[in-house]
């Protein structure tokens, strides 16, 4: 039992399913029964399961060999209380169902954004960042990041055989919403041709120049990287681009299912180039399998704190990464605004393109 009258701990995963959400839960719930002899309950499938009241008990006995395991183990969802009919309240009835006297939220922008909502209106929640994408504000760097960086640079490697075999373009499509984080590292990391992202729309007449050019040099297969949320700049080809990919569906936060413009991409090019060209999406590989072990270090690290916050009684806080340290900042931070690509970095990446 703690100073703050907090004997049992409730642990969420919402959003996207990320590499390391299963080395969180394992450290906060073996750092909540080791250190502070408290119990600790786990919600199924993110707010969804705290309103449906469907939890599990999580010992550190359960958490054998969670490290390695991608995913999570207690599921997850893009629910969203708040478009619900009186939801904040169903939230509250499911914590206090389950006897939880304070929240481990681990989730991206959205859970977060539930997470800040709900402590502003006085419940005991902490925040922990995830996403692949790491475009989270408040923090340097989110666990998932490094792990889809290193299956998108592994994969660009291996698509390169093909590349180089058959004399063809490649674009590979990459996740990354808004954010060109992923893309750009991958894209370094594997020496490609070129690097589209979210936060620079790209002209498809220089695209397919640099191609020409590349070729005209004797390089006879070029990759492409481009992250999923690119646009063209504004004018025809945008128009021509954005009928062709029309119906979009959004999720419950309103956020666009992606995914396609490498294949808008790829046939485009072999169009105006004359170079036989293909596309790879990535899509959720990218999420998938045993996280790094940077991405278990940093769901380690971000689940012991998260814990040791609640008993200091930082509640209304997120677990974040400060110049390679561990530190809790308002939730709010990690919500205020997407982090988008350093575009020095991105100016590095360029500089690099040949
Ligand atoms: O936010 C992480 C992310 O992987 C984005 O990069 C991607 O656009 C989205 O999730 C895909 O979501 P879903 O799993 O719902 O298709």
């Amino acid at each position: 039992m703690s100073d703050n009258n907090i004997s049992r701990i409730g642990v969420l995963t919402g959003g996207g399913d990320c590499p390391g959400l299963n080395a969180v839960i394992r450290a906060v719930v073996t750092v909540a029964e080791q250190e502070y002899g408290d119990s600790v309950v786990g919600f199924y499938d993110g707010w969804k399961g705290v309103i449906e009241s469907r939890t599990m008990e999580l010992r550190t006995e359960d958490c054998r060999n969670l490290l390695t395991l991608g995913g999570t183990i207690l599921g997850t969802s893009r629910t969203n209380p708040f478009v619900m009919e009186n939801g904040i309240e169903k939230v509250k009835a499911g914590l206090e169902a389950a006897h939880a006297d304070a929240l481990v939220a681990i989730g991206g922008d959205d859970t977060l954004g539930v997470a800040t909502k709900l402590a502003e209106a006085g419940m005991p929640v902490v925040g922990v960042p995830k996403t692949i994408d790491n475009d989270l504000s408040g923090t340097e760097l989110t666990f998932g990041f490094d792990t889809a960086v290193q299956i998108a640079t592994e994969a660009i490697d291996r698509l390169r055989t093909t590349a180089e075999s058959h004399h063809r373009v490649i674009v590979c499509e990459v996740m990354g919403r808004s954010a060109g984080w992923i893309a750009t590292y991958a894209g370094m990391a594997a020496g490609v041709a070129d690097i589209l992202v979210p936060e620079r729309p790209f002209d498809i007449d220089t695209v397919c120049r640099r191609i020409m050019a590349r070729h005209a040099e004797g390089q006879y297969s070029s990759i492409i990287v481009i992250g999923e949320g690119a646009v063209l700049a504004p004018g025809p080809d945008r128009d021509a681009m954005e009928n062709a990919m029309k119906s979009v569906s959004r999720d419950a936060f309103g956020h666009a299912r992606l995914g396609g413009i490498g294949s808008w991409l790829a046939e485009e090019i072999e169009k105006r180039t004359g170079f036989e060209s293909r596309v790879t999406i990535l899509g959720h590989v990218q999420r998938g399998g045993t996280p790094t072990a940077f991405d278990r270090v940093l769901a380690t690290r971000f689940g012991v704190e998260a814990v040791r916050a609640i008993h200091r009684g930082e509640l209304g806080k997120m677990v974040a990464l400060n110049c390679g340290q561990v530190v809790t900042v308002p939730l709010s931070e990690g919500t205020r605004e997407t982090k988008y690509l350093d575009m020095k970095l991105y100016d590095v990446a360029q500089a690099l393109l040949t």
